[in-house]
């Protein structure tokens, strides 16, 4: 066969340069012919694995030598890579076991030849395959590869939202780039938020509790997509205070507030912020620092002080942290009841910086006691000195006198 063979061959690679052709007629009787051969060219995305599959005629009174899958070179099937034998057993040549498998059957005369993780340099091959007989022709065919570029979609930008509270804004951007059309999708679950052709923005003008949580944003080409998510952080809001009395007549009082959600849970860590407010005799109110004490239910118990005018607030924390102390729910309460543990007389020592806003009457107290046996014992110390003072003076003149009458009556 190989004179005949090798004409034929050489007049059907100059007729079509590149293919060989699919039918080769046989010097008489019916035709040995591929039936169906892959796509030319077979489109592949770089990376893929590519299944190329013949079928042929097999007329009954040949006999099938085998079948070879390779790579055609100048002008004959130069690189063997597969052959598969009449039985039926196939083997693939040295260092190409990961790159190429068969996956044909010839009982049906099926020949399929899978190629994994096409590269580009597989674009520039020509493969093919031989059908060969005993003393026939042999069937062959080429197919080109058309390596491409997957052209997947990237997100290039997506928003990183800061921690936010309720009743701010916020713009949720996201931006794809990418070679054909890429849609861009923002959802919340299942539900969509926004979308566009390369960006897609989602504005929350007036950010409520609700709002918290994974937002998603998908871009998608006829390649493939690319996803990336954002979560929403929201601080709680502080709770309303529940005390509506602002004069208040007992020493004993209790801070009330409605209790607080978060992000889908029951606040139950919560910030108790209480500060005296002091009128000086000019009229300017000057507030004392704020303290500051932590709670986890929704009451607070203070013992106050007579006359003593009081701001409080209350703030809740979530993970995130604490809520903002909003001017509009601080309570100003003052007390109007007689101090029960000293006297009016302590009026004075009020006007003095206290370095702290919880000292306990009976201290003042003993403060001034000091004070007052330290005014008293000072001056009563200085008279009795002075006593001293003229009565030994006075004895001391006596005494002089007594001499002096002694000496003139001698
Ligand atoms: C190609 O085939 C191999 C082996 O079957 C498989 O592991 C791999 O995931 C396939 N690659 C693609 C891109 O489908
Ligand atoms: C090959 O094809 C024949 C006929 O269609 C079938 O009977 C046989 O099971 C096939 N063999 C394999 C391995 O698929
Ligand atoms: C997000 O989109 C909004 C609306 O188009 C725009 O005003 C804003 O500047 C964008 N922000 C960023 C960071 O791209
Ligand atoms: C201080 O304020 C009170 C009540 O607001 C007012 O009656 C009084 O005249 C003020 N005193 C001075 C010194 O401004
Ligand atoms: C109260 O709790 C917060 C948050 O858990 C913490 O940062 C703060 O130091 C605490 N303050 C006091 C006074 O314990």
């Amino acid at each position: 066969m190989g004179f005949w063979y090798s004409l034929l061959m050489t007049l059907v690679l100059v007729l079509s340069s590149d293919v060989p052709p699919s039918i080769v007629f046989t010097s008489g009787g019916k035709p040995q012919k591929i039936i169906s051969a892959p796509d030319k060219p077979t489109r592949v995305f770089i990376g893929d694995n590519v299944s190329l599959s013949w079928r042929y005629y097999h007329p009954n009174h040949f006999t099938l030598y085998e079948v070879v899958f390779g790579i055609w070179g100048a002008d004959l099937l130069s690189t063997k890579l597969v052959a598969v034998n009449a039985n039926g057993f196939h083997k693939i040549r040295k260092g190409y076991e990961s790159k190429v498998s068969w996956a044909g059957n010839l009982t049906s005369s099926l020949a399929v030849f899978v190629l994994y993780n096409v590269q580009p340099a597989d674009g520039k091959k020509l493969y093919g395959i031989h059908v060969e007989y005993h003393s026939h022709t042999p069937l062959t065919d080429g197919v080109r590869l058309q390596v491409e570029a997957k052209h997947l979609p990237s997100i290039t930008y997506v928003t990183t939202p800061s921690l936010l509270r309720i009743g701010q804004y916020v713009s949720l951007n996201c931006t794809a780039s990418g070679v054909s059309p890429i849609h861009v999708t923002w959802y919340k679950g299942p539900k969509v938020l926004a979308s566009g052709i390369s960006e897609a923005v989602f504005a929350l003008k007036n950010i409520i509790d609700e709002d918290w949580g994974e937002f998603l944003c998908v871009a998608k080409n006829f390649a493939g997509e690319d996803k990336k998510s954002v979560i929403l952080r929201i601080l709680p809001e502080s709770p309303k205070i529940l005390n509506t009395k602002k004069k208040i007549y007992d020493a004993s009082w209790t801070l009330r507030w409605s209790a607080v959600n978060s992000e889908g849970h029951r606040v139950t860590s919560y910030t108790v912020w209480h500060r005296v407010v002091h009128v000086a005799r000019d009229n300017i109110t000057r507030e004392k620092p704020w303290l500051r004490e932590n709670m986890t239910g929704l009451i607070y118990h203070k013992e106050l002080a007579a006359d003593t005018p009081y701001m409080f607030a209350v703030t809740a924390w979530n993970r995130w942290g604490e809520s903002l102390l909003e001017t509009d729910k601080i309570l100003f309460i003052s007390t109007d009841f007689p101090d029960r543990n000293s006297k009016k007389t302590d009026q004075t020592l009020h006007t003095e910086p206290e370095t702290s806003v919880m000292p306990s009457s009976s201290n003042k107290k003993a403060v001034s006691m000091s004070k007052t046996e330290v005014l008293y014992s000072v001056p009563a110390g200085i008279l009795f000195l002075l006593l001293l003072v003229v009565l030994a003076s006075y004895f001391i003149r006596r005494k002089r006198l007594r001499d002096e009458e002694n000496n003139t009556s001698k």
